[in-house]
């Protein structure tokens, strides 16, 4: 096996912490979401942190978060849908492992995270989020693999698994 790590990247409702469990426990690797290690390291939620401390608070500890994983081996991170658009995230994660991007139609995501009271950035207009976005996409086009997460979970799982061996 070429690789040691798999980082998850996509938009909000891609399917990325339910997909990186799936292909954790195919391949007999650990698994985590850096959300989920930030809500545990802060002991707090995503929307708790960047209500009391700001949102440039959270992405500065995302990115911390993804370093300290990345030295990890044999392990699926599925990353939040801004951390995999930032371009320094981007290039640490393809210097150390695969990377597999997740995409849905904006009307899919839409439909996926409706109702949703968890993430902040749901707050905004829809045009806003519209622009986010298709601005992302500039980046997670960067990742090694690139995916329609509109498929089935085991289908997916075995495209990767298929791709590391
Ligand atoms: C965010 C996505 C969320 C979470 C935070 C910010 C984003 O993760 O990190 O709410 O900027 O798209 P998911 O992609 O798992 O929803």
């Amino acid at each position: 096996m070429l690789y040691n790590r798999v980082f998850l990247v996509g938009f909000m409702c891609s399917g990325k912490s339910t997909v990186g469990r799936e292909l954790a426990h195919t391949l007999g690797w650990e698994f985590v979401d850096v959300d989920e290690e930030i809500q545990r390291q802060e002991n707090n939620t995503v929307a708790g942190i960047f209500q009391e401390k700001g949102e440039a608070y959270f992405r500065n500890l995302e990115l911390q978060v993804l370093t300290q994983l990345s030295q990890r081996n044999r392990l699926v991170i599925s990353t939040g849908g801004g951390l995999g658009a930032n371009p320094v995230a981007m290039e640490l994660m393809k210097n150390k492992g695969l990377v597999v991007w997740l995409d849905i139609p904006f009307q899919e995501f839409l439909e996926r995270c409706k109702g949703d009271e968890n993430r902040p950035l749901l707050k905004k207009s829809l045009e806003e989020i519209q622009l986010i976005y298709q601005k992302r996409k500039e980046v997670y086009r960067e990742a090694h693999l690139h995916l329609d997460a509109t498929k089935d979970v085991p289908s997916i799982v075995k495209e990767i698994v298929g791709f590391l061996n």
